[in-house]
């Protein structure tokens, strides 16, 4: 349960604030952020490592807002980036050079050379032939650069496929069983130091196997290497720590919703850490979701109630284009009206935006109380991979994210204005 997003008799609180008045405030739709909700998932991932030597680096991919980079920045937090935009934010909220890992099987050689420029902590590499372009362009920079090899141990996390990366089937990194060769490249190149492993499997994985049978591999991995003289000083064991989309706020659900429950990063780590921590490495953890989705929420308005011989919809000013996860995922968001209203009877609502495509539904035949025009719902989870996966389609300028902290709140990014988009 999300003790940071909750009613005060009839009304959704965030933290101390009422959504009705940051809705009257800023306008909807808007992203609504609990700055407690992040400080405590930080501090529970950290507190989780104990005295193992580690670095906690945000994945920039789900949440890049400036406001809540600097916040992680404060905390101590590195940053896990993909492109040479999400190192430049990373950079501009004060995360240092020397906590960012640089990840992607698609790195492009402006993108190589401005991380060799910033000093970066490594790139995780994801190929043979990356590995040769990044020593290239280090030996031309007069540079060494700092690598982790990442490895593909070929597990099934138990996700959506669309997130599962370690499988051998995935274009992400080297296959394990053949990465020897790479490591042994990497160690003789002259513009290549070689630092570590990495290992990445998916995203949202809910049971603890599948991170400790990829730790495992990659102690194996780590202990042939020793034989073969390359002793390595990094294992980065990539993000992927699930939340509970279901069981997220003390409300009822009107339909079966079982507990999602993820393993706590204390589970995580007591299983994980005992086939890492003899081997004299740094460990690297790149959560994304797990810091941030839960202490989201998307606010929207209904727009408009219209019946069909077969759908009762209610349709919203918020759409796909602002949160494409139940587009993209098929996702399941809670959602949940802002103003209780107990004497409403209980009626399967698709909620849809306002995009021209039939893809754009945040729920089909949701029980939930009858809604109004003007009537407020929040869409839960959606502090991760919500407005980093939004786009202007159709037109629309992306949305205000507000952070909310204890009884106040700002705007830690504007609302786009229709003018932006005009170009003018
Ligand atoms: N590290 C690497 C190399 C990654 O590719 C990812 C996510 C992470 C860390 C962070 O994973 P997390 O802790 O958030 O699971 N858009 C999808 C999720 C895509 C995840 C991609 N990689 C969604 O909305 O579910």
């Amino acid at each position: 349960m999300n003790p940071d997003f909750y009613y005060k008799g009839e009304l959704l609180f965030a933290e101390g604030v009422s959504l009705t008045e940051i809705a009257s405030k800023t306008g909807t739709p808007v992203y609504v952020y609990s700055k407690q909700h992040f400080v405590n998932q930080f501090q529970s991932i950290q507190s989780a490592f104990g005295d193992q030597p580690h670095l906690v680096c945000f994945a920039l991919k789900a949440n890049n807002n400036p406001e809540v980079l600097k916040l992680f920045a404060e905390m101590g937090s590195g940053a896990d980036v993909v492109s040479a935009g999400e190192l430049a934010m990373a950079l501009a909220s004060g995360i240092p050079s020397d906590k960012i890992v640089f990840a992607g099987v698609g790195k492009r050689n402006d993108e190589i050379a401005f991380a060799l420029e910033k000093n970066i902590l490594a790139f995780n590499v994801e190929s043979q032939q990356e590995l040769e372009v990044i020593n290239e362009i280090a030996l031309q920079m007069e540079k060494k650069a700092p690598v982790n090899i990442r490895v593909n141990p070929d597990i099934d996390p138990q996700s959506h496929p669309y997130i599962s990366t370690g499988m051998a089937k995935n274009k992400f990194g080297i296959a394990i069983q053949k990465s020897n060769a790479v490591f042994e490249k990497a160690a003789a190149l002259p513009g290549i130091n070689l630092l570590g492993v990495h290992s990445h499997i998916g995203s949202q994985i809910l049971s603890i196997d599948p991170f400790v049978e990829s730790a495992r591999s990659l102690r194996r991995l780590v202990l042939d290497l020793q034989k073969k003289g390359i002793s390595l000083r990094v294992i980065d064991i990539g993000g992927g720590l699930g939340v509970d989309y279901n069981q997220v706020i003390d409300e009822p659900s009107y339909e079966s919703l079982e507990a999602m429950v993820p393993p706590t990063p204390n589970e995580l780590m007591n299983a994980v850490m005992p086939e890492l921590n003899d081997l004299g490495c740094k460990i690297i953890f790149e959560p994304g979701r797990f810091l941030t989705a839960n202490g989201g929420i998307l606010l929207t308005k209904v727009l408009y109630r219209k019946e069909t011989s077969l759908k009762k919809f209610a349709v919203v000013d918020s759409g796909m284009n602002d949160l494409i996860r139940p587009s993209l995922y098929n996702a399941y968001h809670r959602i949940v009206p802002v103003q209780k209203n107990p004497e409403r009877k209980i009626v399967a609502l698709d909620i849809v935006g306002p995009i021209c495509e039939s893809g754009d539904f945040f729920a089909k035949d949701r029980p939930l109380p009858e809604v109004r025009r003007d009537d407020l719902l929040a869409i839960l989870s959606a502090g991760a991979y919500g407005y980093t996966l939004s786009s202007n389609y159709n037109g629309r300028p992306r949305l205000p994210e507000i952070l909310v902290d204890g009884t106040s709140f700002s705007v830690a990014r504007e609302r786009e204005t229709i003018d932006e988009l005009a170009g003018k």
